[in-house]
């Protein structure tokens, strides 16, 4: 069977998380996909730099619009990340006729309109639910599932290395700075960190989640004014400690009846033990959606990381190529339908 032909941009934590996940998994996935899901080439921006040993050097390359415009290529998975490069390499995948999958949330939040306008006139699919809560079903969910609830409220934690250096404070008195380098180490940060502790990668996840929920307006018209977490201190943990509480970083938005948004916030809270956000810890990310008629609903999980944010992207995968298989256990596959 012909096997499905993947051009990966990027091979940082996230790509090689992928060609992991890809190899590792290489018997189950072809079993669900129905045939192979095959790493055709991978670009990079430095051929020299040292990689896992694992990752097929044969199929690297320095040069995305080889990739992009390459006809063995069936679906592009876009992690890169940034905006101008990652918005061309998308756009010219697009143009030719590829699927993409993107962990791209710059891109999405400020692109994303363009983008999947261009995905639709081509009759290709763009998927991103790497693009926000790592390896949390969160754009699925909403996607899919509140069809007549109205959700009025979402809140969450959204960034993992915040999360990650906040818990870190909390718990032992760590300073910002060794916490900080930590969340570096084990691959959750941003290339450039300042993305994450100043609360801009938050609202870059913010308004995706926002135009999920509230699909009448573009994501360009709600800029949510976001503050991180860089200048909480050692001292103000401790403050909030002597109240019995933690400071979290938190996103919201609220929507009327009709869906528009009509408050958007991104930044630092004080939170009481009877919120639910106040223990989601380390690089957990929650994200709390308020329906009209469920009520209160919390969906949790890791937040960032190379395993999770490649789950994400090989279950994007498997919605650009549908499956009436699902795979159950370690080798056992079953129709859904025969349930
Ligand atoms: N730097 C991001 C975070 C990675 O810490 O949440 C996952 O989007």
């Amino acid at each position: 069977m012909k096997p499905i032909r993947i051009g990966l941009l990027g091979c940082g934590v996230v790509g090689t998380g992928v060609v992991r996940v890809l190899q590792q998994n290489r018997e189950r996935i072809e079993a669900v996909f129905g045939r192979p899901v095959e790493i055709e080439k991978i670009a990079v921006a430095d051929l020299t730099r040292p990689r896992m040993s694992f990752v097929p050097v044969a199929k690297l390359c320095d040069d995305w619009k080889r990739v992009c415009t390459d006809d063995n290529i069936d679906v592009i998975i876009e992690v890169m990340g940034g905006q101008t490069a990652a918005k061309d390499a998308v756009s010219v995948a697009l143009q030719h006729g590829k699927h993409v999958v993107t962990a791209n949330k710059e891109l999405l939040s400020t692109q994303g309109g363009a983008l999947y306008e261009l995905a639709r006139s081509r009759n290709v699919r763009l998927e991103c639910e790497a693009s926000v809560l790592g390896g949390i079903p969160a754009l699925h969910t909403l996607e899919t599932y509140f069809r007549v609830n109205q959700i009025r409220k979402l809140r969450g934690i959204v960034n993992g290395t915040s999360n990650y250096i906040l818990t870190k404070m909390h718990a032992d008195g760590t300073e910002f700075a060794e916490a900080l380098a930590e969340a570096q180490e084990l691959g959750y940060a941003e290339p450039d960190a300042t993305m994450d502790i100043e609360g801009l990668d938050a609202s870059f996840k913010l308004q995706i989640l926002a135009k999920y929920v509230s699909k009448t307006v573009t994501i360009a018209e709600f800029k949510a004014q976001p503050s991180g977490i860089s200048q909480v201190t050692q001292q103000d943990i401790q403050q909030a400690l002597a109240q019995g509480k933690r400071i979290k970083h938190v996103v919201s938005a609220e929507f009327a009846a009709d869906g528009c948004i009509t408050s958007m916030h991104v930044g630092p809270q004080l939170l009481s033990s009877d919120d639910v956000l106040y223990h989601v810890n380390g690089v957990q990310n929650a994200l709390e959606l308020s329906g009209d008629i469920v009520g209160d609903i919390l969906l949790s999980g890791p937040g960032a990381g190379a395993l999770p944010t490649a789950s994400a992207i090989v279950e994007d995968l498997a919605k650009v190529y549908p499956t009436h298989l699902r795979c159950l256990g370690n080798s056992s596959v079953m129709s859904v339908g025969s349930r």
